[in-house]
């Protein structure tokens, strides 16, 4: 069964409506707010733990977290390393338009107050075998993925939200890069698309890649072999957590040694059920829900893949 230690980000994320997103020096009124768990952490963790592996979430919450500790815990999560301080937790301002479409503002809160302690604790605590997963949404990404790796642990990062500070991490040191085409282009500094995985290669010639190609797909690399998957066409009512459902789903199966292709088709078919639901974690589906869907057709069929833009 796939392991995975998530030092993961925890956001109440603060979703408005809006019918187009709102410029510069624009007021603008939303058509409604609701408030849902979030933080691209505690998505993943939730993925992670519907898809079956067995996560246990590693972060900060603040005295208004309650609803964040809830959620993970109703998901099957193992919070027995969460920690709470006296701060406020980190949350998004969330404006999703009527193509389903989102934009994020962060703040950081809590998750920015992890400690080198802290970490040490967690990692003696969870133990030598599985993945840690990080995301840069929390201080100390860097010091994390040196530690986990010096005790044998398996790395994988997601690079998002993605700044300057990712260029200061060990990426030499990581198993799994989870990236989409703009963080993937950042990362290898070329231009073009179909530069991306050779140019990661020269780079981390020791890392596997996922990299998420939003409408056209994904492409993963392990080794020398190489999978790729189209998306389903279904109604899309709000794309957040989509790629946090893809990867949670994706690290589960392979790291429960499903085959690169069926680990797509799978992370492929639960983020497409995902994307037709408002908010983040509560959109995450159970993978019960997604082998049916799979097994009834009702994400209709399965396209190709896109190629490079
Ligand atoms: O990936 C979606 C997530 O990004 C949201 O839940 C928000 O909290 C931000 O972290």
């Amino acid at each position: 069964m796939a392991r995975i230690l998530n030092f993961g980000s925890l956001n109440l994320d603060q979703v408005y409506r809006v019918d187009a997103f709102v410029q510069p020096g624009e007021t603008k009124s939303s058509l409604s707010l609701t408030t849902h768990c979030g933080g691209k952490g505690l998505n993943q963790s939730v993925a992670a733990s519907r898809a079956g592996a067995e996560v246990w979430h590693a972060g900060m919450i603040g005295t208004d977290g309650d609803m964040l500790d809830q959620k993970l815990r109703e998901n099957g999560v193992n919070l027995s390393l969460l920690e709470r301080s006296s701060g406020v937790s980190g949350h998004a301002i969330i404006q999703v338009d009527n193509s389903g479409q989102n934009c994020i503002l962060l703040y950081g809160g809590t998750n920015q107050a992890l400690t080198e302690a802290y970490i040490d604790h967690a990692l003696d605590a969870f133990g030598n075998e599985g993945l840690v997963l990080v995301q840069n949404e929390t201080n100390l990404v860097g010091s994390i993925i040196q530690k986990a790796h010096k005790r044998g642990l398996m790395v994988a990062i997601n690079a998002a939200p993605m700044d300057e500070k990712v260029f200061t991490y060990p990426l030499k040191l990581v198993d799994w890069l989870i990236v989409n085409e703009i963080e993937g282009a950042a990362i290898a500094k070329c231009e073009f698309e179909v530069d991306i995985l050779p140019k990661l290669n020269k780079l981390y010639p020791n890392m596997n890649v996922l990299l998420t190609l939003g409408k056209r797909g994904a492409v993963c690399v392990r080794g020398g072999e190489q999978a790729r998957s189209g998306i389903y066409l279904t109604k899309v009512v709000d794309t957040t957590a989509a790629g946090d459902t893809f990867l949670g789903y994706f690290l589960a199966e392979v790291l429960d040694q499903k085959s690169l292709q069926d680990a797509l088709a799978l992370a492929t078919a639960a983020s497409s059920i995902c994307v037709g639901v408002m908010g983040a974690a509560d959109s995450v589906p159970l993978r019960a829900e997604v082998l049916a869907a799979v097994e009834h057709g009702t994400l209709g069929k399965l396209g190709e893949w896109g190629g490079w833009r």
